[in-house]
């Protein structure tokens, strides 16, 4: 009898190490040989921890199990995958959640043990370094560039452009940087993807590191996320002793090596050049570009920076080829997104689709509207330097032009529903200390501004000259997004100004009439 229980971290939080605790428990009792395999999530949160038995038929779910739930899970005889049970779900894989989704980058999570090479192979692993090793570091660079393949972790800029700027680059070291820095409000794929099937992201690396010339790299990843860490750990000593990292990988020509490196919590430190500054061990302080980390980035040396989400994706690229991927998507937006609900709905989770859908469809279809039942107000797309979609354009297409179109932006997939009770003045104020909080201090539009912002706002939550300090809020956002450094100042204007031009009536103002 095989079941799995997931070691995700979103599991092990409601309790998935007690559960697996008293299925060994009640096992023994029964005299029924039970094997307990480690899985990732697959994603569907609000039904952590999610059980599943292995049957003829496929995967039969469970979930949220509680520990107190297994005497009459194993009654009703769940590890034979049978009914009766009133948190019996049924074949997961038939699970709309899941059947709905187009999973590319995360077609293993929440299926494999994250610590077995061998189940990682066994479903395609190690497929795309094979590839990139028979066709060569050119022609790898150019199969990624052919899959339309944008930055994850939310500018957008083409991969391809970027790994042939590394290429072409010449020194006599490269670097291959992961940016899991991932700080934005209600995201969580870069974490799922580590914990849940780690070797993807070091399959990717290794293809990037060939592709490029670069024979070491690092995942820089945040100190709150221990678990995450832990499962790069486990996976790259595995990887490296099985002759996938090191020396002439997998009996190639080309030497790939890594390591996690852990930041100290600084938001910032997810913007690139200070990333590069705290990976090199000094405060994270944002450098002027020019020049490009393509060619002076880590150590001083060319590099590859991207995002956990982007590097993930290229193991399928090289794999199934370019065109693969490119056959989904719309527009410059090609393959899939994974994008993560979250904040006050039903069915909070990760979602991977082609883009293309709505954004609607994305919090009613999946996410099930809110979870207190009340009128849904907005969404925050793309983290807390995210614009505020109001619900008449939740016809939006997830698409990074569309998006740009409406003043919004993808970001790295984070979508946060609020529903009426949401305050949009508080919200803004929110936007401007969370930048004053987490400014690293080096120009003043962002450092100065951001705390006049939130004073400016207290203000006029006071009633105090509201429109004379609607006009000053105006001003500073201005000058925040045209004279910051990074996106940290330089974007904080999206939450605030589309709250004041979507939400009027929180800020005194008469409202407007929607389309
Ligand atoms: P950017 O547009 O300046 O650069 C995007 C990437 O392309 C960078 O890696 C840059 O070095 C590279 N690049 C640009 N031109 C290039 C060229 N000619 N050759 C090679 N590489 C080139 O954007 P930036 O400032 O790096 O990122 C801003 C974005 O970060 C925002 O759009 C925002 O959505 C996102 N963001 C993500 C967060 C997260 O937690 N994932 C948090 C905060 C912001
Ligand atoms: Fe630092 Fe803010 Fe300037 Fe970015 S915009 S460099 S975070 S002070």
């Amino acid at each position: 009898i095989r079941i799995y229980v997931p070691i995700d971290v979103a599991a092990l939080a409601v309790g998935a190490d007690e559960v697996v605790s008293a299925i060994q428990t009640e096992a023994l009792k029964r005299g029924l040989p039970v094997e307990i395999v480690r899985n990732g999530s697959r994603g569907m949160l609000w039904l952590e921890p999610l059980v599943e038995v292995e049957t003829p038929k496929g995967r039969v779910a469970f979930g949220p199990v509680e520990d107190t739930d297994v005497p009459t899970l194993f009654d009703a005889g769940f590890h034979e995958g049978k009914g009766g049970h009133k948190l019996h779900i049924g074949l997961t894989d038939e699970h709309p959640y899941l059947k709905k989704q187009q999973r590319l980058t995360f077609a293993r999570c929440g299926i494999t043990d994250p610590r077995s090479l061998e189940a990682y192979k066994a479903l395609g692993g190690y497929k795309g370094l094979e590839k990139a090793i028979s066709i060569g570091s050119e022609a790898t660079v150019e199969e990624v560039f052919a899959s339309g393949l944008r930055g994850r972790g939310g500018a957008g800029f083409p991969t391809g452009i970027k790994w042939r700027t590394v290429a072409a680059a010449k020194a006599d070291q490269k670097y291959i940087v992961i940016n899991a820095d991932e700080g934005d409000s209600g995201t969580f794929s870069d974490r799922m993807i580590m914990e849940g099937d780690p070797f993807v992201l070091i399959e990717g690396m290794t293809i990037a590191g060939i592709g490029v010339g670069a024979t070491y790299g690092y995942v820089y990843t945040r100190s709150e996320y221990p678990h995450a860490i832990k499962a790069m750990n486990d996976a790259i000593a595995i990887a490296r002793k099985a002759g996938l990292l090191g020396k002439g990988v997998a009996g190639s020509k080309y030497d790939f090596d890594m390591e996690v490196r852990m930041g100290a919590g600084a938001y910032v430190c997810g913007e690139e050049t200070s990333l590069l500054e705290s990976l090199e061990g000094k405060r994270g302080l944002v450098r002027a570009k020019p020049p490009l980390p393509a060619l002076v980035g880590a150590f001083g040396k060319p590099t590859v920076i991207n995002n956990v989400m982007s590097m993930a994706s290229v193991p399928i690229i090289l794999s199934e080829g370019g065109k693969y991927y490119a056959d989904f998507g719309m527009g410059r937006s090609r393959g899939t997104m994974p994008v993560q609900l979250a904040g006050n709905l039903k069915y909070g989770g990760l979602v991977e689709i082609a883009f293309g859908c709505t954004l609607g469809s994305l919090v009613y279809d999946f996410g099930g509207g809110t979870l207190s039942g009340r009128p849904e107000r907005a969404v925050q797309v793309g983290g807390p330097l995210g614009a505020y979609v109001p619900v008449h354009q939740w016809d939006t297409l997830f698409d990074y032009e569309a998006f740009t179109a409406i003043g919004a932006g993808v970001g790295h997939g984070g979508i946060v529903l609020f529903d009426d009770t949401v305050n949009l003045l508080k919200m803004a104020r929110f936007a401007m200390e969370f930048c004053a909080v987490e400014s690293c201090g080096k120009c003043t539009p962002c450092r100065i501004g951001s705390t006049r912002g939130k004073e400016t706002f207290d203000k006029i939550a006071a009633g105090i000259n509201v429109e004379k300090n609607l006009a000053i809020i105006e001003d500073l956002c201005q000058t925040m997004r045209l004279g910051s450094l990074c996106a940290l100042g330089g974007m904080t204007p999206f939450p605030v100004e589309s709250a004041i031009k979507h939400f009027p009536e929180d800020f005194g103002r008469k409202p407007t009439l929607q389309a």
